[in-house]
């Protein structure tokens, strides 16, 4: 079996100072043990490499009395490294985010925009990407998961509850399958087409309600979504953006149904269709009348989209651009980080109409109601 010894004890100072430990008070959740079972078999190889800085985070987890132990390894994914671990009489998953530099996935400038920076001196670190301002970049990266499962929850989304969020580590919900094991990911499961449909559409209603409160997912695919025996569970939200505030949310949502689409379209090719139609929940979005319970028309055409072809070829013109002046901008060419910063301020503009408007639909409906 995969799993690590235990690491009580183990005594691995870490003398950290910028603990934020937000211990939630609701603590009756998480995977049961297995009745009668010892030890959970994991996923992970026989032999995991365990960073010395990842076994001080969990020492730490431990010392501060979060949990009890750690159970066993149960990922290694490519943004970090996760821990089946029990605060007693529950199981819960430990998520410990690696350093950016072992990160794979480290271009995350894109999904930072529209996330609250603190002052003028943040964002200028962050632009001139400083030690502090990289610094920064990770917390935002890592509390952005976190603010991202609680406001889901809030919301009543399927995602990992939270247990406790402290430096560069999460504790979230263990989710797991009837025996108490870690569910296993939608790519492992083999579906009829029946099942792939109603997979689709299950999903389709957690893509929905997230961006009825205002989120994409952002890294939407086969393996970040978890499926437990009453449905799919959406986990891995680090790069989750606002809708609102962030230019390439309708890029993104098309892109995360697609790339569900893709896989349950392997199964059943019809799927493939339905998960072109993120535009139409992407027009309700924008047009400020999306419910939860909206689901696009597969008869529905893009006609009227097509009509504005002057308006799509603009819009494409300009993501060029953009991307061209990001890259000026990045070789320190003034001009360009001038014109980004007016391209910001026009959005931010944007974004804010398509709130209010959004508002007032919601009024007029309420009134109309
Ligand atoms: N709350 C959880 N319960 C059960 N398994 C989980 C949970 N969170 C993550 N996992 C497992 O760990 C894998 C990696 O986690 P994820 O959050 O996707 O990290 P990464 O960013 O490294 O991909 C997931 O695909 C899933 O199999
Ligand atoms: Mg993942």
């Amino acid at each position: 079996m995969g799993c690590a010894p235990r690491f009580r004890g183990h005594g691995v100072r870490t003398g950290r100072s910028d603990r934020t430990s937000k211990l939630r008070e609701a603590r009756d959740f998480g995977g049961r043990r297995p009745p009668g079972e010892g030890l959970l078999c994991c996923q992970a190889p026989r032999r995991v490499p365990i960073a010395r800085s990842t076994l001080a985070h969990l020492q730490a987890l431990i010392d501060d009395g979060v949990i009890d132990s750690v159970v066993c390894p149960l990922k290694s994914g490519k943004e970090a490294d996760l821990f089946v671990v029990e605060r007693a009489p529950y199981h819960y998953v430990a998520k410990v985010y690696k350093d950016r530099a072992q990160r794979s996935f480290k271009n995350d400038a894109g999904y930072r925009e529209g996330r609250g920076v603190r002052s003028g001196r943040d964002q200028r670190a962050l632009a001139k990407n400083t030690r502090y301002g990289r610094r920064l970049a990770e917390e935002h990266w890592h509390a952005a998961e976190v603010e991202a499962l609680l406001a889901l929850e809030r919301a009543g989304a399927r995602v990992p509850r939270v247990l406790a969020h402290e430096g560069r580590v999460l504790v979230m919900e263990l989710i797991a399958d009837r025996t108490g094991r870690p569910a296993p990911q939608l790519a492992q499961v083999p579906l009829s087409k029946e099942g792939a449909r109603e997979m689709y559409e299950a999903i389709l209603g957690q893509v929905v309600l997230m961006l009825c409160n205002d989120l994409v997912h952002g890294d939407l695919s086969p393996y970040n979504i978890l499926v437990r025996e009453d449905g799919p569970v959406i986990i891995d939200l680090p790069q989750a953006v606002s809708a609102a505030h962030n230019r390439q949310a309708a890029r993104l949502l098309e892109r995360d149904l697609a790339a569900v689409a893709r896989h349950l379209g392997l199964i059943d090719p019809e799927i493939r269709r339905l998960g072109r139609l993120a535009w139409q929940i992407w027009a309700e979005y924008e047009g400020g009348t999306l419910v939860p319970d909206f689901r696009p028309d597969p008869e529905r055409t893009r006609a009227a989209a097509v009509e504005d072809l002057g308006g799509l070829v603009g819009e494409l013109r300009a993501a060029a651009d953009e991307a061209d002046l990001e890259r000026r901008a990045a070789a320190g060419d003034r001009d360009a980080r001038k014109l980004l910063r007016a391209a910001d301020r026009r959005a931010a503009r944007q974004a804010r109409r398509a709130a209010e408007a959004k508002e007032a639909a919601a009024a007029a409906a309420k009134e109309a109601a």
